[in-house]
Protein backbone atom coordinates (compact mmCIF):
# COMPACT_ATOMS: atom_id res chain seq x y z
CA UNK A 1 0.00 0.00 0.00
CA UNK A 2 1.15 3.39 -0.82
CA UNK A 3 2.70 5.44 2.34
CA UNK A 4 0.38 8.56 2.49
CA UNK A 5 1.87 11.73 3.51
CA UNK A 6 0.20 15.32 4.19
CA UNK A 7 2.33 18.37 2.48
CA UNK A 8 1.10 21.65 4.36
CA UNK A 9 0.96 25.16 2.17
CA UNK A 10 0.43 23.14 -0.71
CA UNK A 11 -0.69 26.00 -3.02
CA UNK A 12 2.59 27.16 -4.45
CA UNK A 13 6.09 27.20 -4.03
CA UNK A 14 8.21 24.28 -2.12
CA UNK A 15 5.08 23.06 -0.90
CA UNK A 16 3.31 22.94 -4.69
CA UNK A 17 6.43 21.15 -6.23
CA UNK A 18 6.99 19.07 -3.02
CA UNK A 19 3.19 17.63 -3.18
CA UNK A 20 3.64 17.14 -7.66
CA UNK A 21 6.79 15.34 -6.66
CA UNK A 22 5.82 13.14 -3.68
CA UNK A 23 2.77 12.25 -6.04
CA UNK A 24 5.02 11.13 -9.06
CA UNK A 25 7.18 9.04 -6.79
CA UNK A 26 3.92 7.07 -6.12
CA UNK A 27 2.84 8.10 -2.39
CA UNK A 28 -0.86 8.84 -1.33
CA UNK A 29 -0.67 13.00 -1.24
CA UNK A 30 -2.86 14.89 1.01
CA UNK A 31 -2.04 18.02 -0.12
CA UNK A 32 -3.29 21.36 1.83
CA UNK A 33 -4.94 24.38 0.67
CA UNK A 34 -6.54 27.26 2.67
CA UNK A 35 -9.68 27.52 0.42
CA UNK A 36 -11.69 25.62 -1.82
CA UNK A 37 -10.75 27.79 -5.00
CA UNK A 38 -7.43 27.28 -4.15
CA UNK A 39 -7.66 23.96 -3.88
CA UNK A 40 -9.65 23.09 -6.90
CA UNK A 41 -6.55 25.17 -8.80
CA UNK A 42 -4.41 22.53 -6.98
CA UNK A 43 -6.61 19.92 -8.19
CA UNK A 44 -6.49 20.86 -12.28
CA UNK A 45 -2.94 21.66 -11.89
CA UNK A 46 -2.05 17.56 -10.74
CA UNK A 47 -4.56 16.44 -13.05
CA UNK A 48 -2.26 18.49 -15.76
CA UNK A 49 0.91 16.73 -14.77
CA UNK A 50 -0.83 13.66 -14.81
CA UNK A 51 -0.73 12.62 -10.80
CA UNK A 52 -3.22 12.15 -8.71
CA UNK A 53 -3.35 14.03 -5.00
CA UNK A 54 -6.54 14.46 -2.96
CA UNK A 55 -6.79 18.35 -1.45
CA UNK A 56 -7.69 18.74 2.37
CA UNK A 57 -8.71 22.48 3.70
CA UNK A 58 -6.34 23.42 6.23
CA UNK A 59 -5.18 26.96 8.01
CA UNK A 60 -2.33 26.06 10.10
CA UNK A 61 -3.14 28.93 11.84
CA UNK A 62 -6.74 27.79 13.53
CA UNK A 63 -6.31 24.44 15.70
CA UNK A 64 -9.88 23.55 14.81
CA UNK A 65 -8.99 23.45 11.40
CA UNK A 66 -5.87 21.27 11.92
CA UNK A 67 -8.09 18.87 13.99
CA UNK A 68 -10.36 18.68 11.14
CA UNK A 69 -7.76 18.33 8.57
CA UNK A 70 -5.61 15.82 10.36
CA UNK A 71 -9.67 13.73 11.47
CA UNK A 72 -10.56 13.66 7.78
CA UNK A 73 -7.09 12.07 6.45
CA UNK A 74 -7.19 9.40 9.36
CA UNK A 75 -10.59 8.49 8.46
CA UNK A 76 -9.47 7.32 4.60
CA UNK A 77 -6.00 6.44 5.94
CA UNK A 78 -5.27 3.66 8.86
CA UNK A 79 -5.44 6.57 11.36
CA UNK A 80 -3.95 9.36 9.98
CA UNK A 81 -0.83 10.08 7.40
CA UNK A 82 2.24 7.91 7.56
CA UNK A 83 3.94 10.98 7.02
CA UNK A 84 4.03 15.03 7.31
CA UNK A 85 5.70 17.87 5.55
CA UNK A 86 5.41 21.26 7.46
CA UNK A 87 5.90 23.67 5.14
CA UNK A 88 3.44 25.78 5.20
CA UNK A 89 5.19 29.33 6.49
CA UNK A 90 4.37 33.01 5.87
CA UNK A 91 7.42 35.83 5.73
CA UNK A 92 7.61 38.85 8.10
CA UNK A 93 10.14 41.83 7.26
CA UNK A 94 10.59 45.32 9.62
CA UNK A 95 12.90 45.58 11.86
CA UNK A 96 12.08 44.88 15.06
CA UNK A 97 10.92 47.91 16.08
CA UNK A 98 8.64 48.50 13.78
CA UNK A 99 6.43 45.14 13.78
CA UNK A 100 3.44 45.11 16.11
CA UNK A 101 2.61 42.56 18.43
CA UNK A 102 -0.79 41.61 16.50
CA UNK A 103 2.03 40.52 12.95
CA UNK A 104 4.56 39.05 15.40
CA UNK A 105 1.69 36.82 17.07
CA UNK A 106 0.47 35.28 13.07
CA UNK A 107 4.01 34.95 12.38
CA UNK A 108 4.30 32.71 15.35
CA UNK A 109 0.71 30.93 14.89
CA UNK A 110 1.95 30.10 11.08
CA UNK A 111 5.37 29.00 11.25
CA UNK A 112 6.05 27.47 14.95
CA UNK A 113 2.58 26.56 16.29
CA UNK A 114 1.10 25.55 13.92
CA UNK A 115 4.11 22.88 12.41
CA UNK A 116 4.02 21.56 16.34
CA UNK A 117 0.41 21.71 16.66
CA UNK A 118 0.10 19.04 13.57
CA UNK A 119 2.95 17.07 14.79
CA UNK A 120 1.24 16.85 17.94
CA UNK A 121 -2.18 15.89 16.26
CA UNK A 122 -0.46 13.33 13.60
CA UNK A 123 2.01 11.72 16.39
CA UNK A 124 -0.50 8.97 18.43
CA UNK A 125 -1.19 7.44 14.89
CA UNK A 126 2.54 7.31 13.85
CA UNK A 127 3.52 5.65 17.52
CA UNK A 128 0.88 2.78 17.19
CA UNK A 129 2.14 2.35 13.71
CA UNK A 130 5.75 2.36 15.33
CA UNK A 131 6.79 4.09 12.44
CA UNK A 132 6.21 7.54 10.69
CA UNK A 133 8.10 10.71 9.48
CA UNK A 134 7.36 14.24 10.19
CA UNK A 135 9.69 17.19 7.89
CA UNK A 136 10.05 20.41 8.65
CA UNK A 137 10.55 23.10 6.50
CA UNK A 138 13.29 25.64 8.25
CA UNK A 139 15.35 27.95 6.16
CA UNK A 140 18.88 29.40 5.98
CA UNK A 141 16.97 32.43 8.49
CA UNK A 142 16.57 29.73 10.83
CA UNK A 143 20.72 29.78 11.36
CA UNK A 144 21.76 32.65 10.34
CA UNK A 145 19.75 36.18 11.79
CA UNK A 146 19.40 38.75 9.38
CA UNK A 147 18.78 42.58 10.06
CA UNK A 148 15.02 43.45 9.09
CA UNK A 149 13.97 39.82 8.78
CA UNK A 150 14.43 39.27 12.81
CA UNK A 151 10.81 37.89 13.70
CA UNK A 152 11.23 35.60 10.56
CA UNK A 153 14.68 34.18 11.30
CA UNK A 154 13.60 34.37 15.01
CA UNK A 155 10.22 31.82 14.05
CA UNK A 156 12.80 29.15 12.11
CA UNK A 157 15.14 29.07 14.88
CA UNK A 158 11.70 28.51 17.45
CA UNK A 159 10.68 25.68 14.93
CA UNK A 160 14.54 24.52 14.81
CA UNK A 161 14.43 23.80 18.24
CA UNK A 162 11.50 22.61 18.99
CA UNK A 163 12.18 19.95 15.94
CA UNK A 164 15.40 18.94 18.21
CA UNK A 165 13.62 18.58 21.35
CA UNK A 166 10.72 16.53 19.24
CA UNK A 167 13.17 13.94 17.41
CA UNK A 168 14.86 12.93 20.44
CA UNK A 169 11.08 12.70 21.85
CA UNK A 170 9.59 10.56 18.75
CA UNK A 171 12.67 8.49 18.13
CA UNK A 172 11.95 5.85 20.53
CA UNK A 173 8.15 5.01 19.08
CA UNK A 174 10.05 4.52 15.38
CA UNK A 175 9.13 8.02 14.56
CA UNK A 176 12.10 9.89 12.45
CA UNK A 177 11.96 13.84 12.48
CA UNK A 178 14.05 15.89 10.02
CA UNK A 179 14.67 19.44 9.73
CA UNK A 180 15.52 21.01 6.26
CA UNK A 181 17.45 23.97 6.04
CA UNK A 182 17.42 25.62 2.53
CA UNK A 183 17.61 29.38 0.97
CA UNK A 184 17.85 31.54 -2.24
CA UNK A 185 14.54 30.21 -4.56
CA UNK A 186 12.35 31.90 -6.31
CA UNK A 187 9.23 32.15 -4.77
CA UNK A 188 5.81 34.64 -3.62
CA UNK A 189 7.51 34.31 0.22
CA UNK A 190 9.73 37.08 -0.84
CA UNK A 191 7.45 38.65 -2.46
CA UNK A 192 5.46 39.31 0.05
CA UNK A 193 8.80 39.73 2.55
CA UNK A 194 9.11 43.03 -0.08
CA UNK A 195 5.42 44.11 0.45
CA UNK A 196 5.69 44.30 3.86
CA UNK A 197 8.31 46.40 3.51
CA UNK A 198 6.97 48.67 0.94
CA UNK A 199 3.83 49.32 3.45
CA UNK A 200 6.49 50.14 6.26
CA UNK A 201 8.01 52.71 4.23
CA UNK A 202 4.77 53.96 2.81
CA UNK A 203 3.84 54.32 6.32
CA UNK A 204 5.43 57.31 7.09
CA UNK A 205 6.03 55.94 10.86
CA UNK A 206 9.25 54.20 10.00
CA UNK A 207 12.91 55.53 11.50
CA UNK A 208 14.31 52.30 8.52
CA UNK A 209 12.15 53.54 5.47
CA UNK A 210 15.19 54.31 3.45
CA UNK A 211 16.49 51.09 4.44
CA UNK A 212 14.14 49.18 3.69
CA UNK A 213 13.79 50.70 -0.02
CA UNK A 214 16.96 49.02 -0.45
CA UNK A 215 15.99 45.82 0.75
CA UNK A 216 12.70 45.78 -0.78
CA UNK A 217 14.61 46.05 -4.43
CA UNK A 218 17.10 43.04 -3.59
CA UNK A 219 13.58 41.39 -2.19
CA UNK A 220 11.97 41.50 -5.91
CA UNK A 221 15.40 40.57 -7.73
CA UNK A 222 14.75 37.45 -6.14
CA UNK A 223 12.02 36.23 -9.06
CA UNK A 224 15.56 35.23 -10.54
CA UNK A 225 16.44 32.78 -8.62
CA UNK A 226 16.23 29.35 -9.49
CA UNK A 227 13.17 27.12 -8.14
CA UNK A 228 12.90 25.08 -4.87
CA UNK A 229 13.94 22.21 -6.66
CA UNK A 230 16.75 21.41 -4.16
CA UNK A 231 14.36 21.38 -1.16
CA UNK A 232 12.09 19.65 -2.59
CA UNK A 233 15.07 16.56 -3.21
CA UNK A 234 15.86 16.80 0.19
CA UNK A 235 12.12 16.73 1.40
CA UNK A 236 11.92 13.13 -0.85
CA UNK A 237 14.51 12.22 0.57
CA UNK A 238 13.85 12.73 4.15
CA UNK A 239 10.96 10.59 3.67
CA UNK A 240 12.57 7.57 1.50
CA UNK A 241 15.79 7.19 3.04
CA UNK A 242 15.73 4.10 5.69
CA UNK A 243 18.02 6.30 8.12
CA UNK A 244 17.36 9.48 7.29
CA UNK A 245 19.46 12.75 8.34
CA UNK A 246 18.45 14.53 11.61
CA UNK A 247 18.81 17.97 9.27
CA UNK A 248 19.59 18.20 5.59
CA UNK A 249 21.53 21.42 4.61
CA UNK A 250 20.59 22.29 1.17
CA UNK A 251 22.63 24.49 -0.86
CA UNK A 252 26.32 25.64 -0.96
CA UNK A 253 25.06 29.13 0.44
CA UNK A 254 23.05 27.81 3.74
CA UNK A 255 25.96 25.48 4.34
CA UNK A 256 29.02 28.30 3.93
CA UNK A 257 26.26 30.80 5.48
CA UNK A 258 25.91 28.73 8.40
CA UNK A 259 29.03 27.66 9.38
CA UNK A 260 30.42 31.15 8.72
CA UNK A 261 27.85 32.67 11.30
CA UNK A 262 28.56 29.94 14.07
CA UNK A 263 32.30 30.75 13.57
CA UNK A 264 32.95 34.44 12.50
CA UNK A 265 32.90 37.07 15.21
CA UNK A 266 29.99 39.51 15.26
CA UNK A 267 31.89 42.85 13.98
CA UNK A 268 32.75 40.51 11.05
CA UNK A 269 29.31 39.19 10.24
CA UNK A 270 27.01 42.15 11.33
CA UNK A 271 29.34 44.11 9.03
CA UNK A 272 28.78 41.70 5.60
CA UNK A 273 24.74 41.50 6.72
CA UNK A 274 24.68 45.09 6.75
CA UNK A 275 26.35 45.60 3.47
CA UNK A 276 24.36 42.84 2.36
CA UNK A 277 21.55 44.38 2.81
CA UNK A 278 22.64 48.28 2.67
CA UNK A 279 22.63 49.11 5.85
CA UNK A 280 24.91 52.19 7.45
CA UNK A 281 28.35 52.90 5.41
CA UNK A 282 28.38 50.90 2.06
CA UNK A 283 32.06 48.60 1.82
CA UNK A 284 34.96 50.34 1.06
CA UNK A 285 35.95 47.22 -1.22
CA UNK A 286 33.92 46.17 -3.81
CA UNK A 287 35.27 42.37 -3.93
CA UNK A 288 33.31 42.97 0.14
CA UNK A 289 30.35 44.37 -1.35
CA UNK A 290 29.99 41.74 -4.04
CA UNK A 291 30.63 38.66 -1.61
CA UNK A 292 28.16 40.59 0.82
CA UNK A 293 25.87 40.57 -1.41
CA UNK A 294 26.01 36.99 -3.21
CA UNK A 295 26.59 35.36 0.21
CA UNK A 296 25.03 36.87 2.93
CA UNK A 297 21.11 37.73 2.37
CA UNK A 298 18.60 35.16 4.18
CA UNK A 299 17.24 34.21 0.24
N1 LIG B 1 11.68 30.17 -0.98
C1 LIG B 1 12.79 29.99 -0.28
O1 LIG B 1 13.88 30.45 -0.65
C2 LIG B 1 12.72 29.21 1.00
C3 LIG B 1 13.93 28.83 1.56
C4 LIG B 1 13.93 28.10 2.74
C5 LIG B 1 12.74 27.77 3.35
N2 LIG B 1 11.57 28.17 2.81
C6 LIG B 1 10.36 27.79 3.54
O2 LIG B 1 9.58 26.98 2.69
C7 LIG B 1 8.21 27.08 3.08
C8 LIG B 1 7.38 27.42 1.84
O3 LIG B 1 7.81 28.67 1.35
P1 LIG B 1 7.67 29.09 -0.18
O4 LIG B 1 8.92 29.77 -0.53
O5 LIG B 1 7.22 27.95 -0.98
O6 LIG B 1 6.53 30.19 -0.02
P2 LIG B 1 5.10 30.38 -0.72
O7 LIG B 1 5.21 30.13 -2.17
O8 LIG B 1 4.62 31.68 -0.22
O9 LIG B 1 4.22 29.20 -0.08
C9 LIG B 1 3.74 29.24 1.22
C10 LIG B 1 2.61 28.24 1.33
O10 LIG B 1 2.13 28.26 2.70
C11 LIG B 1 0.73 28.49 2.68
N3 LIG B 1 0.27 29.14 3.89
C12 LIG B 1 0.51 30.39 4.32
N4 LIG B 1 -0.14 30.63 5.48
C13 LIG B 1 -0.82 29.48 5.76
C14 LIG B 1 -1.69 29.10 6.81
N5 LIG B 1 -2.03 29.94 7.80
N6 LIG B 1 -2.21 27.85 6.79
C15 LIG B 1 -1.93 27.00 5.78
N7 LIG B 1 -1.12 27.30 4.76
C16 LIG B 1 -0.57 28.55 4.75
C17 LIG B 1 0.49 29.34 1.46
O11 LIG B 1 -0.86 29.30 1.11
P3 LIG B 1 -1.56 30.56 0.34
O12 LIG B 1 -1.21 30.34 -1.11
O13 LIG B 1 -3.01 30.38 0.64
O14 LIG B 1 -0.99 31.80 0.93
C18 LIG B 1 1.40 28.63 0.46
O15 LIG B 1 0.78 27.47 -0.03
C19 LIG B 1 8.12 28.17 4.15
O16 LIG B 1 8.06 27.55 5.41
C20 LIG B 1 9.45 28.92 3.96
O17 LIG B 1 9.86 29.53 5.13
C21 LIG B 1 11.52 28.88 1.64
Amino acid sequence: MARSVMVTGATSGVGLATALRLAGAGYEVFATARSAEKAEKLDALASERGVALRTVLLDVADPGSCQEAVDRIARQTDGGPWGLVNNAGIPLAGAVEDVDDEAARRLLEVNVLGPARLARLVLPAMRRRGEGRIVNISSLGGRVTAPGMGWYCGGKAALGSLNHALRMEAAPSGVRVVLIHGAGYASAIWERAADDLADLAASGRSPHAEIYRGIEEALRATAQLPGPEPIVRAVHRALTAEHPKACYVVGAKTRLGGAADLLGPYRLTDHLKRVALGIGEPARNRLVEYAARRWCTPW
